[in-house]
């Protein structure tokens, strides 16, 4: 059966590179929230369904399955999606036959309960269940319960070929472990998303060939805790994978998500310096700047293990951008312990930062043993001093990059102007500078000229 390719825009997502199939019957309509490894996975399932006789709509209007895949991490994140679930449920009460269903984290953390209780869902799938999709459509479709949320130990969707979700063609996530075995105490996603596993090599490099024979520039290769890929007992380490990937194609960046403090290893930093395609910018959680804390978080690592990290980052890889995540407010945390956060954000100078208030989530380590004992307005106030400082220090960076000329991967269209592209740097700052007659894909030097905060602006030079 011949497959199309074709570019379209997803309402509510970003354009998308559809694989039409010609045998479709019915319209799928699917919305991603959270973490880019749902992107990942919203991709996979889009694949799996295709298989089946859907093909992708923009509109959900038009879709005869509506699928949420769903983020449990904070509780602000379900509420959002409670809301439009509500929207969807209004939509079916118009149309007769409509699904809409609840994939990934909040359909493993809350299982039966938004089948029975809410009513709000004619399917319930969990991240390790989407193979079965095909099946429990059909079940939904004939009336009955439909719900898997079985965790697995080896699930990794290792050979399905994802269906592109991504915004520009250029750059891609690639999935490479699932799950996570640490058990930070504030953390629901070992409950959603299981216990880790990592993929089989083979299947992720020819996953990034096809990539790469698709013209696109840039993966992203994703995991809970990228340090802790280990195929076959040692045989093929991350920092294994890294060069493995980084080999395939000089024209191929390669980017990672997430690095974990506990687990980053040298041999990682000196793989990432040795290929120049491998981006220069670590993402490295720190959560906190008190050991304190760091202790009730159950990170085991303390300020101390963070800080001689970030020295080997400095030494091993010195054109390395750093990023990090907090959470203020978590059980406990006294004024001195978020005055060591500040202190180390100083010290360290992160390029960027994710920044959070503590959200208490059932069952997690920290919900069961600790009191969530931080006044709301304690919690708000300490984000917006982390938020303020972040942004001082974003500054700081960028303007250390005035004068300097990077090589930039043109991701898109500037946003303000229709005359300015717009790419990232190694980096992964986003630089915006003047459009000659270069393409979305092409790699640029640009010559930084001027910045704010959030964005380098400049010239491309010969
Ligand atoms: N409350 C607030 N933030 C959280 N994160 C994870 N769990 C929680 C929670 N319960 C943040 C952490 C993590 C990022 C993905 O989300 O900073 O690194
Ligand atoms: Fe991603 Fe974690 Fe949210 Fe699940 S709970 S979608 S793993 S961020």
């Amino acid at each position: 059966m011949a497959i199309e390719l074709d570019i379209k825009k997803l309402e509510g997502l970003q354009p998308v590179l559809v694989k039409n199939n010609p045998a479709a019957h019915s319209n799928l309509y699917i919305e991603t929230y959270g973490c880019q490894m749902n992107v990942a996975d919203s991709e996979v399932v889009v694949s799996i369904l295709n298989g089946e006789g859907f093909n992708l709509t923009e509109n959900y209007k038009e879709a005869d399955l509506i699928l949420i895949n769903t983020c449990s991490i904070r509780d602000n994140a379900e509420q959002r999606i409670f809301n439009r679930l509500n929207e969807f449920k209004a939509l079916k009460k118009q149309k007769k036959g409509l699904l809409v269903g609840i994939i990934g984290c909040m359909a493993e953390r809350l299982k039966e309960n938004l089948l029975e209780k809410e009513k709000l869902v004619d399917l319930v799938v969990g991240p390790d269940a989407y193979r079965d999709l095909p099946k429990l459509v059909k079940e939904a479709e004939g009336g009955q319960r439909a719900i898997n949320v079985l965790l697995s130990r080896e699930e990794t969707y290792a050979e399905i070929s994802p269906v592109r979700l991504d915004k520009n063609g250029v750059s891609s996530f690639v999935s490479i472990m699932r799950g996570c075995d640490n058990m930070c105490a504030f953390c629901v996603v070992p409950f959603t998303r299981g216990r880790e596993r990592s993929r089989k090599p083979e299947t992720i490099l020819n996953e990034i060939r096809e990539l790469l024979d698709n013209s696109y520039k840039e993966v992203t290769l994703l995991g809970q805790n990228v340090d802790k890929y280990n195929w076959n007992e040692g045989e093929v380490s991350f920092a294994k994978l890294l060069e493995m990937t980084a080999q395939l194609s000089p024209q191929l960046r390669v980017r990672f998500s997430t690095s974990y403090p506990q687990d980053m290893t040298d041999e990682v930093l000196h793989t990432i310096a040795k290929y120049p395609n491998i981006c220069k910018y670590i993402h490295l959680p720190v959560q906190s700047g008190s050991s304190e804390i760091l202790d009730k978080m159950k990170r085991g690592y303390t300020r101390e293990w963070y800080m001689d990290r970030i020295s080997a980052i400095k030494r091993i890889i010195p054109d390395c951008a750093i990023s990090s995540d907090f959470i203020t407010g978590f059980c406990g945390e006294t004024e001195q312990d978020h005055q060591q956060t500040l202190s180390l954000m100083d010290w360290v100078g992160f390029e960027f930062a994710y920044m959070f208030k503590y959200s208490e989530r059932p069952n997690t380590y920290a919900a069961r043993k600790l009191p969530d004992d931080v006044p709301e307005e304690i919690k708000s106030r300490r984000l917006d001093e982390i938020i303020e400082l972040q942004h001082k220090l974003s500054h700081i960076s960028n303007k250390k990059d005035l004068g300097k000329t990077f090589e930039v991967l043109i991701e898109g269209v500037s946003k303000k102007s229709d005359d300015r592209l717009f790419g990232r740097n190694s980096q992964n700052k986003v630089v915006v500078f003047n459009k000659k007659d270069n393409q979305i894909g092409d790699y640029v030097m640009v010559k930084v000229n001027d910045c704010t905060s959030a964005t380098l602006h400049g010239e491309i030079v010969e």
